[in-house]
């Protein structure tokens, strides 16, 4: 594997090949029952989809260890090499209702998801911990962009130079047409503090009438503890991510940025923070 360059596609920096197929993601029809996962990388997705597909599963685990969540949960816009099939692949062969990941902004989702009214759910996380898991996943990721030194790498984030472009936009886009769009707005730090409750939340949000034992089950069964010995969640079945560099479920925390940011990178960071966010009322939370 060679490290992809970053292409723009429509403002949005894009790794390649997901860049130079953007045209034929841009053109999927979805079907009306496909349930969209959309996140910023590393805001909790991975997590999201296991806990949907248990929902629509009654909480069969059993069911839901036959093969793995990128089988079950597609990843929308990625482009595999043969044979690894790509996301659009492996969408045409499944059966609704189909639970569909994406890191798109949402001006790049294809326009059938809004004219079809699919449930969509986005979760956010904190811009803090949000840098500090996509930068060990990009160390650990053969098919991402060098990520470089730490230093350099917060101030890719804060330009909006990493693939999948500005988090800032990314969660303010959402965030904007949340009420218009039906898109249930999750934070990764609610489902941190109180899974079961959030758990409810999606619930809710895909009609599905499953019981609160099922409820409190899934919550279980989605635990950091739980999904981190899953080799159907936690990536091992990857072989482009090198687990001894830093493992895809890594730590699974709120705050975990106080180990990596010193006093002057707070400080930069948190002022170019106050500039980003300052028109927005997003309640982000980066300690619990
Ligand atoms: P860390 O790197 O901070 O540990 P994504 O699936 O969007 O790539 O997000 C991955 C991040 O979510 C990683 O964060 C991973 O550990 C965390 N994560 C995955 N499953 C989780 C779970 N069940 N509980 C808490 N965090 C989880």
């Amino acid at each position: 594997h060679i490290r992809p360059p970053l292409k723009n596609v429509r403002g949005v920096p894009l790794k390649e090949p997901i860049a130079k197929n953007f045209e034929s993601v841009w053109d999927f029809c979805p079907d009306p029952t496909d349930i969209l996962i959309a996140t910023y990388p590393k805001a909790g997705t991975t997590w999201t989809q296991e806990i949907v597909d248990l929902l629509l599963h009654n909480g069969d685990t059993e069911a839901c260890k036959r093969s793995s969540i990128v089988v079950r949960s597609p990843f929308l816009e990625i482009s595999n090499p043969s044979p690894i099939p790509s996301g659009l692949d492996l969408l045409c062969k499944m059966s609704p209702p189909r639970i569909i990941k994406t890191h798109l902004p949402i001006q790049l989702v294809p326009e059938g998801f809004w004219e079809n009214k699919c449930k969509v759910i986005y979760v956010a996380r904190n811009a803090k911990d949000s840098l500090v898991s996509y930068y060990h996943f990009d160390r650990m990721n053969v098919t991402q962009c060098e990520p470089g030194s730490w230093e350099n790498y917060i101030q890719k984030f804060m330009k909006g130079e990493l693939s999948w472009g500005s988090w800032y936009d990314h969660v303010n886009g959402y965030w904007r047409e949340r009420e218009n769009r039906n898109i249930l707005y999750l934070f990764y730090e609610d489902m941190k503090e109180n899974l079961q409750r959030e758990v409810e939340r999606i619930k809710q949000h895909l009609d599905l009438s499953v019981t609160d034992d099922v409820i409190a089950h899934i919550a279980e069964k989605t635990s950091f503890e739980v999904m981190k010995e899953n080799p159907m969640v936690n990536y091992t079945f990857r072989p482009f991510l090198d687990q001894s560099i830093s493992p895809f479920m890594r730590k699974g925390e709120v705050g975990d940025w106080v180990n990596h940011f010193s006093a002057s990178q707070l400080e930069i960071f948190d002022e170019h923070y106050e500039q980003q966010m300052k028109m927005s009322n997003i309640p982000f939370r980066t300690n619990l």
